[in-house]
Formats: C-alpha cells, sequence, structure tokens
C-alpha cells in the first residue's frame, strides 16, 4: 500500500520536527510493506507575510485531492491582532471536517515521577467557541465583549463515538479485563444547557461507557433517566463507580490539555476526520528555541504513529511507539527539555535505530 502524505511544517520548529517525521516514515521496516509518497504544502505566518493568506487554496485542494494523511508542524501567531490573519490549523479542521482531535499521554518509566499516566483526550475540533462569533458591544456600564459557544446534537453525537471506539480499542489492544470508561469534565447543569447537551447525547451513544467527572461522585439514589452521565448498558454498574483506570476523555475545545507528562515535546495530537487525519505535535513553533537544533521530535514522531492508527495501520504505529518508549526509557539522548543534552537528529537516530 502507498500512502501520499501533505507536509505542512508551518513556522518555527515546525520546521525542525517535520523532517523527522519524513524520516520516520521513510524508515519503517519493509516487512509492513508499506510506501510514502510526500508533497510539501504550505501554511503559517511566514506564508501569510510572503502570500497575504496564512492557508493557501493549493494546500487544501492538495490535501483533499491527493492525499491520504498529513503531517503539520506548527504556527506562529502574532502577539497583536494583525488584520486578514487568523490560524489556519483552525481553518484546516474546519474546511477538511476534522471534528476530532486526539490526545493521547502516556508516561513511560524514563519520564514519569512515580505515578504512571495513560490516558487519552478527544476534543472537539469545530464549535464551541471554535465558530469564533464574537462581537463587542456597548454594554450601559461600558463596552462589553461576547462570543457565541455553540454544541449541536450532531457534533456530539460523532465526538462522543470516536471516544468511545478509541476506548474499545485500547481496550483490545491492552487486553485489560475491566471495560476502559470514557468521561466528560462537565459538570451537569440544567442552566446551562451547552454542557448539559453534550452530556445528554453523550451518554446516550451504544458504544461509549461514561463515568462523571472525578469532582462529581456519583451518587447511588440518581436514577439513570436523571443522570445525564449515566452509563451505557455494556457497562456493569459495579465497573462505572470504579474511576479507574481513567482512559479517554471527550471534551469541548476549550479543555484538554497535555501539561501532565513533563514537556510539550513529547505529546502527540491528530485531527482525525472520516477517512482523514492530520499528524500534529502539541508544541506549538518554540520561538525560543527555534534554529538550536535542540527541539524535542518525540511529538511529532508520536503524531507519525498517531496519524497512521487512523489510517488503520495500526502495526506501523504500534512499532513507532515501541521505538519512542525504547529512546525514552534508556533515557540515553533527550534533548534539553528533557533534562538531557541531545539533539533533535541525536534523537531521531536513536529512534531510527530502534525502529
Ligand atoms: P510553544 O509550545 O511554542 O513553547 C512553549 C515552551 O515549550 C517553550 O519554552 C518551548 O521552547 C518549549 N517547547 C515547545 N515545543 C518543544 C519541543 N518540541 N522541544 C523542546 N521544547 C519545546 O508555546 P508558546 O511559546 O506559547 O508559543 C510560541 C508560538 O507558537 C506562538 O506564536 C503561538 O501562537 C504558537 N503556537 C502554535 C500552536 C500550533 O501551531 N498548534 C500551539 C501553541 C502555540
Amino acid at each position: 500500500r502507498t500512502l501520499r502524505i501533505g507536509l505542512i511544517p508551518g513556522d518555527g520548529i515546525g520546521r525542525e520536527v517535520i523532517p523527522a517525521g519524513r524520516r520516520i516514515l521513510e524508515s519503517l521496516p519493509s516487512s509492513l510493506n508499506l510506501k510514502f509518497s510526500f508533497v510539501d504544502l504550505d501554511a503559517g505566518y511566514e506564508t501569510f507575510q510572503k502570500t497575504g493568506t496564512a492557508l493557501p487554496d493549493k494546500t487544501v485542494d492538495t490535501l483533499k485531492k491527493e492525499c491520504d494523511g498529513a503531517l503539520f508542524g506548527a504556527v506562529s501567531s502574532p502577539s497583536t491582532k494583525v488584520a486578514g490573519y487568523s490560524s489556519p490549523i483552525v481553518a484546516l479542521r474546519k474546511k477538511l471536517d476534522l471534528y476530532a482531535n486526539v490526545r493521547p499521554v502516556k508516561t513511560t518509566a524514563g519520564n514519569s515521577n512515580g505515578k504512571p499516566i495513560d490516558l487519552v483526550i478527544v476534543r472537539e475540533n469545530t464549535e464551541d467557541l471554535y465558530v469564533k462569533e464574537e462581537r463587542t458591544i456597548e454594554g450601559p456600564n461600558g463596552k462589553v465583549a461576547e462570543a457565541i459557544k455553540r454544541i449541536s446534537e450532531n457534533a456530539s453525537f460523532r465526538i462522543s463515538n470516536i471516544a468511545g471506539e478509541i476506548a474499545l480499542r485500547r481496550q483490545n489492544i491492552r487486553a485489560a479485563s475491566p471495560p476502559l470508561p470514557v468521561t466528560s469534565p462537565w459538570s451537569p447543569s440544567p442552566t446551562s444547557p451547552t454542557c448539559s447537551l453534550r452530556l445528554t447525547v453523550s451518554s446516550v451513544r451504544p458504544r461509549a461507557v461514561l463515568l462523571p467527572p472525578r469532582s462529581s461522585p456519583p451518587s447511588s439514589s440518581r436514577s439513570r433517566s436523571s443522570t445525564p452521565w449515566s452509563t451505557s448498558s455494556s457497562a456493569s454498574p459495579s465497573s462505572t463507580m470504579s474511576l479507574s483506570p481513567l482512559t479517554s476523555t471527550v471534551t469541548s475545545s476549550l479543555t484538554g490539555c497535555c501539561c501532565l507528562v513533563g514537556s510539550l515535546g513529547l505529546v502527540p495530537s491528530a485531527n482525525v476526520g472520516d477517512g482523514f487525519a492530520i499528524g500534529e505535535p502539541c508544541h506549538g513553533s518554540a520561538p525560543d528555541i527555534e534554529g538550536k537544533g535542540i527541539s524535542n521530535p518525540i511529538a511529532t514522531i508520536r503524531s507519525v504513529a498517531l496519524m497512521l492508527e487512523f489510517l488503520g495501520e495500526e502495526k506501523a504505529a504500534a512499532q513507532i511507539y515501541a521505538a519512542v518508549d525504547g529512546n525514552l526509557d534508556a533515557a540515553q539522548f533527550l534533548t534539553p527539555d528533557m533534562g538531557g543534552k541531545a539533539t533533535t537528529q541525536q534523537v531521531l537516530d536513536d529512534v531510527l535505530k530502534r525502529l
């Protein structure tokens, strides 16, 4: 099978880590029978400064017509508002209807402070405040800024579905015995229809097992019909009372972060729609380390694996994850954000050797 991959480095260290991602794809073991072709595409603030648009039509058209998936580095945003500029990745997610932002957060022996973390945050990409319908009006006591927070039934259905499927897939992969729960961080409130709509919709998805947020332990007196986070029929009551192991968290675009495992340089993401996926490290363009050759490529390498997972190449993904875990556990080649002295190239070479 040959996959055509769009490469969008963007700005700053995006241009240092995306080539590392490409090398990983080119170096996969031949036994996997996977081949890749690549197309270089533009987006970002520098593209905006050169061409007047942060996301050229050519980039979107090529992704839609030619590519099976893509890798996106990072983009810089100006610190003050620049007329005509808006984030190309937010626009790209909308144009390709990549409605889920999937963010696995995992410690390994090499980057854990003792307590292991292994969970997936599943963030809705297309609505909530990302609809960007905002305005400033004159109120009785001065200016008031307001924004639309939109939560639709349809988007809630599909984001809950994908979170449920990820939990099930992880359960199969790890052969864990209890049903792995999906949790949602909102507290249900009858006065907040946006929060309660998503919770209610999420709770009725047939394949998702929803649990209450940690701050609101379930009361045994609540009946299923009055509990927006009540469980689906696939989970036994006792398993839903247990908040461990937490594995998949479904949230809107406002919540869901990745600060749990030590460095932004470790955490991958994938923007996923039906039949297309863009791997994207969670970090930004990191101007403070740009050009020093020390940006951590692990977030991008894991994003490559995540993209492959959603393109149906789980075997290849598993081999990349294992090579990265080997690098972190050995702790011989770590970049400075991880307390090491290695360069981007040395970390990449170590992962390639393990692959
Ligand atoms: P940042 O993620 O670029 O950097 C935060 C800190 O983490 C910095 O100290 C940086 O050196 C470090 N860091 C990030 N990635 C690293 C890596 N791979 N290896 C080693 N260290 C790493 O966030 P910041 O500084 O808030 O934003 C910088 C620029 O990036 C801004 O213009 C911002 O708008 C943009 N940004 C873009 C994002 C995207 O494209 N998805 C996401 C976040 C910020």
